[in-house]
């Protein structure tokens, strides 16, 4: 069984990812595509989108379509039930209260990687053209997606070279004070790391899987998600698109709004330098709530225009890292540039480059990957309309 394409919404609380992954798949299943668009969201974003009650199982919404609400805690307990069951045992040993060797054994971000077993539950049993997934509101839904680059061959060796000791264990037992795993967890250790090993394979194949970032026009917005595509291109995934959502229409301009319209021109401006060269739609602020088929459509084009929601959309990687020998290298194109010349300042785990150019200065804000924090920036340089950034890693005996 297969998908030929995977597209990912993200972003931040309430920006729309539910309404614009809908629109999405709409259009899609409208062109012909064998369509279906998962949400783990609990809301029933995708009931109040449709119209339509979704449910557990696989529903059909119109020709092409079909959607599904999964339930992440339930897939959690089905996944996991067994493992938890285990390292629960080992804090009960630890003489710790039934309840919170629960709590501590319901490890964060267990719900999320359910999600992505569920994708690829899906992608083994059923064909599809395109999935389309709504993801949580969480700027940290993209370490789910890294998770299946980060298991690799590792945890299956681990499992394998514990699985035969497994019932020489019980014996040990009482020596080691810890509770040997038995077979069934084990098994379960060994099929989750095969699923994950398998779904790894769509997910950091940038022919297959796209994220795409949707934001709303104010600053908070947009700085969450200068924040989630460094991550995601450095997780190794691909970023194609961001869809700027809710924007004033320009009929406000003469009303009470009409600073907000032009306070988000701006700001798009902004982004569109900032992102650059990320393909950026543009989708207004309804004068009603989105929802329905007809409405999800007339998004979906003002979005898609003619292009078709299945193209990759951008494929370049924007951003290069490149780590070696304690130094770090981090590659970003940039815009307008001719004179060569900038400004920076480090404030927090934020880089403010100011670059002089021919057009007048303009400041990018760069969020820094976690790595730096204990790095020092040494060098700084524009080569031909990239900002070549190098940090080392500070050494542990340096000066006062
Ligand atoms: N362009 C728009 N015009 C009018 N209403 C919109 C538009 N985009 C989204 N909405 C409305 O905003 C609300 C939030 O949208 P949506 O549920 O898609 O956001 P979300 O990012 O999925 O939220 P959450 O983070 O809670 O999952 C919904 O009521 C939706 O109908
Ligand atoms: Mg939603």
């Amino acid at each position: 069984m297969s998908v030929n394409r995977i597209i990912f919404f993200t972003g931040k609380g309430g920006t729309g990812k539910s309404v614009i992954s809908a629109a999405t798949s709409l259009l899609l299943s409208e062109l012909g595509y064998d369509t279906l668009i998962i949400s783990s969201d609990p809301a029933h974003s995708l009931s109040d989108a449709f119209q339509v009650s979704v449910d557990r199982d696989i529903t059909r919404i119109r020709d092409n379509l079909y959607a599904l609400n999964v339930d992440p805690v339930k897939e959690a307990a089905q996944h996991y039930g067994v493992l938890m069951d285990y390292i629960a045992s080992i804090f009960r040993s630890r003489g710790i209260d039934e309840i919170i060797a629960y709590e501590l054994a319901a490890m964060p971000g267990m719900t999320g990687i359910a999600t992505i077993l569920k994708l690829d539950e899906i992608i083994e049993k059923h064909s599809f053209d395109c999935i389309v997934v709504d993801m949580v509101p969480s700027g940290e839904a993209l370490r789910f997606l890294y998770i299946p680059a980060l298991m690799g061959k590792i945890s299956r060796r681990v499992l394998k070279l514990v699985s035969p000791i497994a019932s020489m264990s019980k014996i040990l037992e009482p020596v080691v004070g810890v509770p040997a795993p038995d077979r069934e967890s084990i098994d379960k250790g060994l099929e989750i790391v095969d699923r994950i090993e398998r779904i790894k394979n769509y997910i950091l194949n940038h022919d297959v899987t796209s994220v795409r970032l949707v934001t709303n026009p104010d600053s908070f917005s947009i700085n969450n998600t200068r924040r989630t595509y460094i991550q995601a291109v450095l997780y190794g995934l691909n970023p194609d698109l961001i869809v700027v959502n809710k924007v004033f229409p320009k009929v406000l301009k003469d009303t009470y709004l009409s600073e907000w319209v032009d306070a988000q021109a701006k700001l798009i401006v902004e982004l569109e330098d900032t992102f650059y060269p990320l393909p950026i739609r543009r989708l207004k602020l309804f004068d009603r709530e989105l929802k329905g088929i007809e409405l999800l459509l007339e998004a979906a084009k003002e979005v898609y225009g003619d292009d078709d929601p299945a193209s990759v959309f951008y494929k370049d990687v924007g951003i290069e890292v490149h780590h070696k020998d304690g130094e770090l290298e981090i590659i970003f194109p940039v815009r307008y540039v001719g004179k060569e010349d900038l400004d920076i300042e480090r404030i927090g785990d934020e880089l403010l480059v100011t670059l002089y150019t021919d057009m007048g200065p303009t400041t990018l804000v760069i969020p820094l990957p976690a790595i730096t924090y204990k790095m020092r920036l040494i060098r700084a340089k524009l080569i031909n309309d990239r900002l070549h950034l190098i940090f080392m890693e500070e050494r542990g005996n340096d000066e006062q």
